[in-house]
This record gives C-alpha cells, structure tokens and sequence, in this order.
C-alpha cells in the first residue's frame, strides 16, 4: 500500500497482509477524543513556547476541534485503512489544513502520543468503573436494610454452620466492593503522571513546557524520566489486577446467586427480567446472567495475564508489542462494565424468601456452637461442652428430633447443669443477637455496618 506518513527511509510500500497485521486502527479507533484532546493541549503548548506561531496554533486547534466535532456528528467516519487512530487524525489535519497540519507532530512521537491517549482513557473509564460500583454497593446496602431481620444459615465448607442474618452476608460483598474501589483509586492515583514531552524515548531537543501540557490535561505531575513514560504499563496492569479482583468478587456473588435461586435453597427469587427459560424444559427459570458473570470473570483474569506477558520480556523503550495492551484493557472495561449494569439492578430487584432461609436455619443444628456455649458459662469446660452438645445432635439426628425441641429430660441425662433457659439460649433469634461483637452478626453490629457503608456512598 502507497502513502505511508513515515516514507522515506523506505519507501513505505508495504505487503498488504503486513498492512493489516501491523494497524491498530480496527480497535485505538474508540481512542479518537483522547487523542484529539491530547493534540489540542500539544499544540496550545508549541505556540506558547513559539514553536509554533499563535496563529498556527490556533489554526490548528481549530481544525482538531472540527475533526473531532466531524467524528461525533457522523460527518466523517474513522478511515479502517489509516495505520492507527493517530495517524488518521494527523492525516485528517492535513488533508484540511495542507502543510500547517505536518507542524503537529513537532517535538512528539506516537510513543508518547499513545501513552498519554490511553492514560486520558482509562481516567475516564475507571471514574466510570467507580460509580457503577458504588451503584451496586448501593443496591446491596438497600437489599441489606430492607431485609434487616432475615435470618438464614451461615455456611463454612458449604454446610451449615451457624445462623446469621442476610443483611449481614450481603454488607460481606458490600466491603469487598469497597475495598475495590479503593485499588482503582490507587490505580488512577498512580497513573496521574503525564507521559507526553517524553517523546520517542530520550525528551527533545526543543524548548518544550511538559507542565503546561499536563496542566492543561489535567495531570498532577510529568513522567519524571522519559524512557519510563514511554514504556510504563504499569497502570495498565495495576487497573486488569484490580479489575479481576472486582470480577472475582462478582463472580463469588453471582454464584450465590445461582445457589440460593435453585430449588434446593429457594432463597432469593430473581425477577422475570434477569432470568431465561429453557427452550425445552418448560419449569425452568436460569440464572443466566448471574453464570455469564461468573463465566466472564475468566476472560478478564486472561486479559491481565496477557498484558503482564505481554511486558515482561520487552526493553526499553516502546516496542511494537505494546500495542497489544489496547485490546486486554478495552475488553476487561467492556466486560466489566456490561457485568455491573446487569448486577445492580438484578440485585436491586432480587426478591428474598425468608421464610425458606429461617426454615433452613431451623434445620442443621446451626445453634450446636450456641448450645455447647450455654453450658461453659454455667462451668463445664468448652471441650467437655462441645462433646455432649456434639452427643445431643448425635441424638437428634438418630431420632429425627431438633435441638429446639428436645425435652429438657433429655438434655439433663447429658448434664445436670441444663435447665428451662437453654431453649431462650439456643433460639436462633438468641444465636444471632449474642453475637454482638465488632463485627458480628448482631442487628446492632449489622446496623454500625451499614452505617460504615452509607459513610463511604456518601463521601
Ligand atoms: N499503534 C501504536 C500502538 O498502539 C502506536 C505507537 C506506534 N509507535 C511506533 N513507534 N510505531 O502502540
């Protein structure tokens, strides 16, 4: 293909299928404001320090802002055939301003160009990331305070374990998501370093303003050593690694979800609207959305993963390689984007049984723990309690009995020290509020927690 913009040392007449497995443009495409942006602040630069004359500059603002307002309107459309989305505005810039367009590219290289355009990418999506997030911390929150008081099992090795209240296990996933958006504020905190000025690797030898340039982007500081600007993916990586963790979680909920929508728990009814049938089996009801979340938690763990390898054996300073760190970051802010705007309102909107998470929670002996408890505080050694409460369920289970019920005959037989307070003591409504510790299951600890959580929404 003719009239490559880098002809000259060779003729820039490439093989076709090199052509197409070299450009980027089928997918840096979707950077096009950031580039644009990135350019009008280059230019503002280049006439402040006479690089460019004022008029020049200005001219060529102009034409950046019209190319721009061109590509959102519809008026021009991003030309597959361009190298990559750089190339294809200075081209635009050029073919509209003749001569004054090839002025752009002074003291820059698409090596810096590209650094900066993803950072202004990610700054935006990740600010994005982080609202959605809080908009499903906020459905959990809601979930938590509507259903207070429902009290289901706990589990340890997915057996029932001791009785907690729903509010409780949703405020879990709550603070996990807190804590993610904590990492993808320390990941936009620690990419606010402006790469551009770092040129192809080694600075310029023109009297640049690197800080006017990150002020007018919005940067707090420069890229202290360029061939580090130029070649630092670290924010990349740093957002894939928070964004798996994030996908993990949601795929830890999502297969909650799953469980607790199943007959054999029957604990939460998802509305009709985050749900499929089958196209045979006419009862069935899937949680489809909850499995694709779950499933794809994979893909961004692959897409972090490919651009840790990616990196890790490239020198200094920019390498064609990197160019592949575009596609990892765009599906893993797709992916995970489209998950959150399909978990928040399936949360928001999920129905709780209670009834069926108390009926489990009266079954399984969930108050075992409470009952060899009763008997330490009236003095039997915790081990010595732990056996004959142990012994009890032994009981119960031979005779189809529950702990709840048992006569307190029964219980004397065992130890003399049993009397008609066990059954207060061992009541699920007693397990759950004893358990006030910071912490804990207790309404009042449960209560201090969604406090914590409203804090952090509102700040
Ligand atoms: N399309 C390239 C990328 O995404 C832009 C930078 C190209 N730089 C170069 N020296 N060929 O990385």
């Amino acid at each position: 293909m003719k009239g490559k913009m880098w002809a000259g040392r060779t003729d820039g007449i490439t093989d076709r299928l090199a052509d197409d497995f070299n450009s980027s443009i089928a997918f840096d495409a979707r950077l096009y404001r950031q580039d644009i942006t990135g350019s009008m602040a280059h230019a503002a630069m280049l006439g402040e320090k006479g690089i460019l004359t004022p008029s020049e500059a200005d001219r060529i603002i102009a034409g950046l802002s019209a190319i721009l307002s061109d590509l959102e309107s519809g008026a021009l459309a991003v030309d597959p055939a361009a190298e990559d989305i750089h190339m294809f505005v200075e081209g635009e810039l050029t073919a509209r301003l003749g001569d004054l367009g090839k002025k752009l590219h002074t003291a820059r290289s698409r090596n810096d160009q590209v650094a900066l355009d993803l950072r202004l990418y990610l700054r935006d999506e990740i600010a994005a990331l982080i609202d959605a997030v809080r908009s499903l911390i906020g459905a959990l929150t809601g979930q938590a305070e509507k259903n207070r008081d429902a009290i289901l099992p706990g589990y340890t090795h997915l057996q029932r374990a001791q009785p907690i209240l729903f509010s409780h296990h949703l405020l879990a996933y709550a603070m996990m998501l807190m804590r993610d958006v904590g990492r993808l504020r320390d990941t936009a905190a620690r990419m606010d370093v402006c790469p551009i000025g770092c040129c192809a690797l080694a600075g310029t030898t023109y009297d640049i303003d690197r800080r006017f340039e990150a002020e007018k982007l919005g940067f707090s500081a420069v890229a202290p050593n360029s061939l580090d600007g130029v070649s630092d993916r670290d924010f990349g990586v740093e957002f894939l690694a928070a964004a798996s963790i994030l996908m993990m979680h949601l795929s830890r909920l999502s297969e909650e979800l799953v469980l607790w929508t199943s007959w054999e728990f029957k604990f939460v009814e998802l509305s009709d609207a985050y749900t499929t049938g089958s196209s045979i089996m006419p009862q069935k009801k899937n949680p489809d959305m909850a499995e694709l979340i779950r499933g794809k938690t994979g893909r961004v763990y692959g897409d972090l993963m490919a651009l840790l390898t990616t990196l890790k054996g490239l020198p200094l300073a920019y390498n064609k390689d990197m160019q592949e760190d575009k596609e990892s970051i765009f599906d893993a802010v797709d992916t995970l984007k489209s998950c959150l705007s399909v978990m928040t309102p399936m949360i928001a909107t999920m129905r709780v049984l209670r009834e069926n998470m108390l009926a489990a929670a009266q079954k399984g002996f969930i108050n075992a723990t409470d009952l060899a408890d009763y008997l330490v505080k009236k003095g039997m050694p915790f081990r010595s309690a732990y056996k004959v409460a142990g012994e009890l369920v032994a009981h119960c289970i031979a005779s189809g009995e529950v702990l709840e019920t048992l006569p307190l005959a029964v219980y004397r037989e065992k130890s003399e020290l049993f009397a008609d307070d066990l059954y207060e003591a061992i009541s699920l409504k007693t397990c759950v509020e004893k358990r006030s510790s910071e912490g804990g299951t207790s309404p009042a600890s449960v209560e201090a927690q969604i406090a914590a959580v409203k804090e952090f929404l509102k700040a």
